[in-house]
């Protein structure tokens, strides 16, 4: 039997954190082994908020070498950039006119960014896009983190809209998220995701920190008043998060670490959690600075040549069933 089809795709906005790292990109990585996976720079879907073009530029290429750096491979997995696969926006639209505002209306991830970047069309439809991306593939899953759940399950709607209007096409597609690390959160705010857009740096640990700044972040980073670490996302919501951390990047379960941790007051417990995470990003790092910028764009552009030729063939069955075929 042929693999099962994954996809996902990341925004280059610059500032890859441990969250983006540990509730999507591991998956990414791991699953590369069983299916047949595609992974995108979703470069569009930057533009629907306020953004600098050449900023954005930068960070396209600087994504994708990261993508690499985490163990994205291009000889096991498609790679490429969003813009330069024009089926992606065609299937856009047509899933645009069965899209009913009402599930639009209900994006919270919309509401938050609409109140800073304004109420734009593009914003709007982003979901629309990204159900776009996942379809003109024919993916059967999609690992990302919790916040992309709400749009899975439009993508999922929009599935069968279309199957059972035109006939039986797309795949109705799964979201993976990890056991631990689905939803990272803010080291600054126990209580909000950590964000690529949060006001405060100190909130994320980028992938690319240096060892010196991931320690003082780690330092820094609020909990409660207690002593006692202990697993409690409620009460201890900010120890909470640390010991997810851990746990991931130690391997060990979070009893375990309750158990060796439990008394030994929060400063020794952060420095074991900034140890653990300087170790995980080190491989990281020099992976990346191997990469040649150039060599990458070559590698992008090869991936975007495949990925036009999978969506093309797609897209003319799309286009037949919904009466626009040639
Ligand atoms: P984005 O930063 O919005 O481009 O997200 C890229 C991927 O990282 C998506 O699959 C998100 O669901 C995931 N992600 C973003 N923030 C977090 C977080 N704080 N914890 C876990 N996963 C996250
Ligand atoms: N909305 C996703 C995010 O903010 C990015 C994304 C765009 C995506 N298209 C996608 C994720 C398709 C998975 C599949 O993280």
């Amino acid at each position: 039997m042929s693999k099962q089809t994954v996809f996902s795709g990341i925004q280059p906005t610059g500032d890859i954190h441990i969250g983006n790292y540990l509730g999507a990109l591991r998956n990414w990585v791991a699953l590369q082994d069983d299916y047949d996976t595609i992974y995108c720079v979703v470069d569009m879907h930057a533009t629907t908020v306020p953004y600098d073009p050449k900023e954005l530029h930068d960070n396209r290429v600087l994504t994708a070498k990261l993508l690499m750096a985490v163990g994205v491979d291009p000889s096991r997995s498609l790679l490429y950039f969003q813009s330069q696969v024009p089926q992606h926006a065609e299937l856009s639209w047509i899933l645009g006119s069965m899209t009913p505002l009402g599930a639009l209306n209900r994006m919270t991830q919309y509401k938050e960014k609409a109140e800073k970047a304004g109420q734009m069309l593009g914003l709007y439809s982003y979901p629309v896009l990204m159900a776009a991306d996942i379809m003109v593939h024919k993916a059967h899953a999609v690992p990302v983190g919790d916040d992309q759940t709400q749009h899975l399950e439009l993508t999922r709607d929009l599935a069968e809209r279309f199957n059972n209007r035109f006939g039986d096409t797309f795949p109705i597609p799964e979201q993976i998220t990890p056991k631990r690390g689905a939803r990272i959160m803010s080291l600054q705010d126990p209580t909000a995701k950590m964000s690529k857009s949060d006001a405060d740096p100190r909130g994320s640990v980028l992938l690319l920190d240096s060892a010196d700044t991931i320690v003082k972040k780690f330092k820094s980073a609020v909990t409660d008043s207690g002593r006692e670490v202990s697993y409690d996302q409620e009460k201890k919501a900010g120890i909470s998060n640390l010991l997810d951390i851990l746990s991931i990047y130690t391997g060990r379960t979070v009893d375990a670490l309750v158990d060796e941790y439990a008394d030994a007051g929060y400063g020794p417990f952060k420095q074991a959690v900034a140890d653990a995470v300087v170790d995980g990003l080190a491989p990281i790092r020099t992976a990346y600075n191997s990469l040649d910028d150039e060599e990458v764009g070559r590698i992008m552009s090869r991936g975007a040549l495949d990925a036009r030729t999978r969506a093309e063939h797609e897209m003319a069955d799309v286009r037949t069933k919904v009466g626009l075929g040639g």
